[in-house]
């Protein structure tokens, strides 16, 4: 095999070349954006991941060298040697970097044709996701894609630079490892040697940091894969990668201050943007009151107004019932929407019945009158009332939803979301970040008939409400925190159970026996016992962080090799079946029907 590149070696980058090296001979490697043939001149657009230079094959200057230029085709791979010169007047482009010289070849080396793209090699392409996820290589060379992950790769050294300075220990934790309860379902694999056992890959370090406070390493970070098997979204995949901090002797303030610091110097670093902490704080009571969600997007206001004590007595019977029922009624004024057509509110009740609820009521706020299919049950007193509470001025429409509180702080606040960005409410160059504290530690699990943890199990109860864990579970505040930027939950953490009683009353109140829980996290109650200090951190979702650090809408543009909706990686073809004898030596049999 020939060495192609014989005695060339590149001597800049295809962003390099300025008005200051005219006159020097340059080498150039890189790919064939465009050729275009002008009255015998060709010129290609040379690309690399830094960006385009135009080089020039003018019979003029070189004829052999211009003969075999009419070879090149799009994406053909070349190393050239010539010289810069400035462009022509009237050929300067000010939109590129290099775009006051170009590059008279002298030599040129085809290093490897290329067979026709499935697409162009620019932003702006029509094909959909599934083609760019099939010739994901070829996607991958898309400018904006190369800056996605250049992006990214500066977040990751942004983030360990910042926790290096602050004395955290890069550790790693074992991948192969046993369930980690996060609320998704495992993935799980086989175990060869032990027939019959699985591993299950982690839904996070959680134990494993928890472990390493325990063992006196007192700050662990780790930039770390975690797998879970859920319904995937555009912010959710299976594998996915986190920023995992432990720190040991602190509390919630110690944990958001050093987050804060370490968002702060990320910003700066890679978008030069300055963000003010500290950021704001809510507990989860006043986000989901005043929000509908536990992840506001805070950058616009309209917030909703519970008028469960104005109506709950009226003659609408629909808000009476469900008052009467322990639901609530809860409204969102749309300021200055009164022109909205019947189509749009219908569409907007479509909107919301996404999220359980039953139906939305209305009214329209005119000069002297509403005009709404419900105004005719409310008093005067209910009226006014409403009016006061709402706020309602003329040219504003009112939603209303009733039923239980999760179903209508889930309807109107995602109606709020969808409302922000229809109305045009929503400043997309602001980053805006929100924690919010003071979780519920359980939540219950209808389908189960049990409750479940609302972050992991390993979160502390607020001191004041341990006498709570064995009987009114529902009402213990939990010591754990997320952080929200924009809408999205891009992180979460807790201080943690560092007693093995408190530990066990947790396991207790979720449903699991001794025998149960010794069996699954005997290990964690032991290291409990073995001299915990007290202990907390965080997780931040860094797809979701580089997403929006990107303006992306969707973590797939931000990881190299994303997989779809249904978890399959196009571009290999994963998952796939695998042979009977792999699967005898798992001590695996399908089920019948199902073919390997
Ligand atoms: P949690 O489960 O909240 O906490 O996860 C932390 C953050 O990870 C992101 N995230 C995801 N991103 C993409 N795809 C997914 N499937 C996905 N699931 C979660 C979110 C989330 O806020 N061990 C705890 C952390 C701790 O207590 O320290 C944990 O994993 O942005
Ligand atoms: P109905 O009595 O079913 O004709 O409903 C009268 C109005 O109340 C309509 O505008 C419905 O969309 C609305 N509505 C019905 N159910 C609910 C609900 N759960 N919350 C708010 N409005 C509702």
């Amino acid at each position: 095999m020939p060495d192609l590149l014989g005695d060339m070696r590149r001597t800049h980058s295809c962003c390099e070349l300025g008005t200051e090296d005219i006159g020097k001979e340059v080498i150039l490697m890189g790919w064939v954006l465009r050729r275009r043939d002008h009255g015998g001149v060709i010129f290609v657009d040379l690309r690399d991941r830094e960006g385009i230079t135009q080089v020039v094959f003018n019979p003029q200057v070189d004829e052999a060298v211009h003969a075999k230029a009419h070879a090149i085709r799009n994406e053909f791979v070349l190393a050239v040697r010539g010289k810069v010169d400035p462009r022509p007047e009237g050929m300067v482009n000010p939109n590129l970097k290099t775009g006051a010289i170009e590059v008279l070849v002298t030599e040129l080396k085809i290093l490897n044709p290329a067979k026709t793209p499935a697409f162009l090699i620019e932003d702006e392409i029509d094909v959909s996701e599934t083609i760019r996820l099939k010739f994901r290589h070829l996607d991958l060379r898309r400018p904006q894609m190369q800056q996605n992950l250049i992006l990214r790769h500066q977040s990751t050294a942004s983030v360990r630079n910042f926790l290096n300075s602050q004395g955290f220990l890069d550790l790693e934790t074992p991948v192969l490892t046993k369930s980690t309860p996060e609320g998704a379902r495992d993935y799980l694999v086989p175990s060869r040697v032990n027939p019959g056992q699985f591993y299950a890959l982690p839904q996070s370090p959680q134990i494993f940091k928890q472990l390493f406070m325990i063992s006196g390493f007192d700050r662990y970070y780790q930039i770390v894969r975690c797998f879970r098997d859920e319904d995937l979204r555009a912010d959710r995949q299976p594998e996915f990668t986190q920023i995992d901090i432990e720190m040991s002797f602190v509390g919630e303030d110690d944990v958001m201050d050093l987050t804060e610091g370490m968002m702060t110097a990320l910003f700066k670093d890679v978008q030069g943007i300055d963000i003010n902490p500290p950021f704001s704080r809510l507990t989860y009571a006043e986000a989901v009151g005043r929000y509908g969600l536990d992840k506001p997007d805070t950058r616009f206001e309209l917030e909703l107004a519970d008028v469960s004590d104005i109506v709950g007595g009226s003659s609408f019977k629909v808000f009476a019932n469900a008052v009467e029922k322990g639901g609530v009624v809860k409204a969102l004024n749309a300021k200055g929407c009164v022109k909205f057509s019947r189509k749009e509110i219908d569409d907007l009740t479509d909107y919301v019945t996404v999220y359980r609820a039953k139906g939305m009521a209305w009214i329209k706020v005119k000069e002297n009158e509403w005009q709404s299919p419900i105004a005719k049950f409310f008093t005067d007193a209910e009226k006014q009332a409403l009016a006061e509470r709402i706020e309602m001025e003329p040219g504003d429409l009112v939603f209303f939803v009733a039923d239980q509180a999760k179903v209508v702080n889930e309807s109107l606040g995602n109606l709020r979301n969808h409302l922000g960005r229809k109305l045009d409410l929503i400043d997309d160059d602001k980053f805006d970040f929100l924690w919010v504290t003071r979780f519920p530690m359980f939540e219950y699990d209808e389908a189960e008939k049990r409750y479940q943890a609302l972050h992991h199990p390993f979160t502390s109860p607020l001191e004041a409400d341990l006498v709570r864990l064995e009987d009114d579970q529902l009402a213990v505040k939990s010591r754990a925190y997320d952080l929200v930027l924009n809408g999205f939950e891009i992180g979460g953490g807790s201080i943690r159970i560092h007693q093995r009683e408190v530990q066990e009353k947790v396991f207790k109140a979720l449903g699991m026996d001794r025998e149960s829980y010794e069996r699954k996290f005997g290990f964690l109650l032991d290291a409990l016992d073995a001299g915990a200090p007290p202990h907390g951190g965080i997780a931040i979702g860094f797809d979701r962080l580089v997403m929006l650090l990107c303006g992306e809408s969707s973590i797939r543009d931000v990881i190299a090799f994303p997989k779809t909706q249904k978890a399959a990686c196009l571009l290999t073809g994963a998952p796939s079946k695998t042979s009977r004898e792999q699967l005898e030596e798992l001590h695996l049999r399908l089920r019948p029907g199902i073919e390997s």
